[in-house]
């Protein structure tokens, strides 16, 4: 088959049809099918292959089981301080009220988590929790999620359709009609006849050079919506998580849970100083140690003493590693200490953070019982993403519902870790069931017309019919750099704007990329379809981080150091398509009023 020949068209019809098959696409299938929707999960890579196993420490939840004081409430707050406001207040409600059941539920089917020594879900501290929250498996907790959740969905009978890039959505009129894809193996087109379309499809990380994200997190999920009529919300809000490993070159990104500092670790410079007590945020000041002594009893005791400051939310956390590897403290191999070994014994460590001792033992000839880490900050998740309504999930199309990394709204301007596992299980469920909802209510099914088919499979062809230009690695790799060196932990608006020509210049070039070879199995062509993808959505994070002039959260501003509340703390900066079909354009929008009942948590 060349890149011209058709290859036959597959075809299906689904009521409901997920594409992605991490814990969000996964949970939203189980949820579809239970209410009795013909659904497909459609996932790019293998399945259970997913971003959700690097939430390693665990699945914020207010149990209580560690802490009987924690309940949703408390969990609200600090979701939404955490997020410095800007969330959406009824979306951090809602995850605050139902993660408890959700977790309960993910063990009925057979999460095997760890417990206390009571026989409960045993709960672990993470930066940004008042209490320890975290239910976790070992530092593993992600990858259990999948686990299980994978098992449920197969034993359910949920038809998967594994290694099948979706690249187009279909509408009638304004209403989702069904999805367009390929199989990667043998480059044959498929459609999928659905009136319901849920993305569930993950990050954007792959758009920056260091990064915790593999390859599949090219933004498809962000980039299908802007092109079929939604927007997408908080998009210049990215999570750059403190401790990823620097060290050697070939895991330069890869996460180095929290969990090591949720269980003690602490970070130290090259002059052997504990130095996030010298960053400890006016906002965090009241209840941040700003002592060891203090910081160390927390631990034991959290009603008498403040929390640790390396447990502060991450763009905290994040920022003090860079000024001090800026500053010159930096460890040899160009980022920080962590440092477990001199805090915990060995048998804990082993015990708590499995993952991480043979992650070092074994990639970086570091035993981490006996020795500090070297990490350094590595970009990990999206704060923006799809806006949508907080109880459906629904997107401003008809019929297309977004949940986990690619919606927005949930995390504000930055995400508490481990609350993307639990965001994903709690959104996840509601879009399944909306979605069938609104499926078992539809009167005529929207239909796919068959001249959206020929234009999608001649937009998947484009890259064979050009000649003589450019590879899209070469392309992608200069994207990744400028992502890092223009929009990344401290932007300015010189950078910015440099950031969006440089953008334009690769849209430029891969007008003219040029894809060699057939169909069958074809890396670069797959590339070229992601990179499309992944530029739109680069566009889309440079330009709101471009117009937002202050800093919070995931967006610092070198010129703009300070937050605005009055400004910028009362809206959202909202991406939509721009009428070339080719660019974004912003728009601003009102945060939505909070009601009193939950203001009283702010009050203080
Ligand atoms: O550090 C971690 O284990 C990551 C958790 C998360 O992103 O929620």
């Amino acid at each position: 088959m060349s890149g011209a020949e058709d290859g036959g068209l597959e075809r299906h019809t689904y009521d409901v049809v997920v594409i992605g098959a991490g814990g969000a696409g996964l949970r939203a299938a189980i949820a579809a099918h239970e209410a009795g929707a013909r659904t497909a999960i459609v996932c790019k890579s293998l399945l259970g292959k997913a971003h959700t196993v690097m939430a390693e420490g665990g699945i914020a939840a207010a149990m209580g089981n560690r802490w009987p004081e924690d309940n949703w409430e408390v969990h609200f707050r600090d979701t939404m301080r955490g997020g410095k406001m800007l969330n959406h207040w009824r979306m951090a409600q809602l995850h605050a009220q139902e993660a408890p059941e959700r977790v309960q539920e993910l063990e009925d089917w057979g999460a095997l988590f760890d417990r206390t020594e009571d026989g409960l879900i045993s709960q672990r501290d993470f930066g940004g929790h008042r209490y320890a929250r975290l239910a976790h498996v070992g530092d593993r907790t992600g990858l259990e999620m999948i686990r299980t959740l994978q098992q449920r969905a197969v034993a359910l009978g949920i038809d998967v359709f594994m290694e099948c890039t979706i690249t187009e959505l279909f509408k009638d009129g304004e209403s989702i009609s069904g999805a367009f894809g390929y199989w990667r193996e043998t480059g044959r087109f498929i459609v999928f006849e659905a009136p319901s379309v849920i993305l569930a499809t993950g990050g954007i990380g792959k758009s920056f050079k260091v990064t915790s994200n593999s390859w599949e997190y090219t933004g498809d999920g962000h980039a299908l919506a802007l092109r079929a009529g939604a927007s997408l919300i908080n998009m210049e809000f990215v999570q750059f998580h403190p401790t990823g490993m620097v060290w050697p070159p070939s895991v330069k990104g890869l996460l180095v849970t929290e969990s090591v500092r949720g269980d003690g670790g602490v970070l130290k410079n090259s002059e052997g100083k504990r130095f996030m007590f010298d960053y400890i945020p006016e906002f965090f000041k009241s209840e941040t140690a700003d002592n060891e002594e203090e910081a160390d009893k927390w631990y034991d005791d959290k009603k008498n003493n403040r929390r640790p400051p390396e447990l502060l939310p991450r763009d905290e956390v994040a920022r003090a590693i860079n000024s001090e590897i800026k500053a010159g403290r930096g460890s040899p191999h160009g980022g920080i200490f962590l440092d477990i070994a001199s805090r915990r014994d060995a048998e804990f460590i082993r015990k708590r953070l499995p993952s991480m001792y043979h992650q070092f033992k074994e990639l970086a000839d570091v035993d981490i019982t006996a020795e500090p880490m070297e990490i350094g900050p590595t970009c990990h998740y999206v704060m923006g993403g799809v806006e949508v309504d907080p109880d459906t999930q629904e997107s401003a199309v008809k019929g297309l519902y977004a949940v986990g990394e690619c919606s927005g709204g949930m995390h504000g301007s930055n995400r508490l870790g481990g609350n993307s596992l639990g965001d994903l299980l709690v959104f996840g469920k509601l879009a399944g069931e909306a979605a069938t909802a609104y499926t078992h209510e539809l009167g005529a099914r929207p239909k796919v017309a068959e001249d959206q088919v020929r234009s999608a499979s001649a937009a998947a062809l484009a890259p064979f019919e050009v000649e003589g230009g450019e590879n899209p690695y070469a392309i992608q790799q200069d994207l990744q750099q400028a992502m890092n060196d223009l929009v990344g932990i401290i932007r300015t608006g010189a950078e910015l704007e440099q950031s969006l020509q440089e953008i334009e210049r690769f849209k430029e070039r891969a007008r003219t990329m040029v894809v060699e070879g057939h169909r069958q199995y074809n890396p670069g062509w797959h590339l070229a379809i992601d990179l499309r993808n992944m530029l739109i959505v680069s566009e889309s994070i440079a330009r709101a981080a471009l117009a937002r002039e202050e800093s919070r959260g995931g967006h610092t501003r070198d010129d703009f150091p300070q937050t605005d509340h009055d400004v910028w703390g009362r809206k959202n900066l909202v991406v939509a398509l721009d009428e070339t079909g080719e660019g974004v354009q912003l728009s601003e929008k009102p945060l939505p009023e909070m009601p009193d009942e939950l203001k009283k948590y702010f009050d203080a």
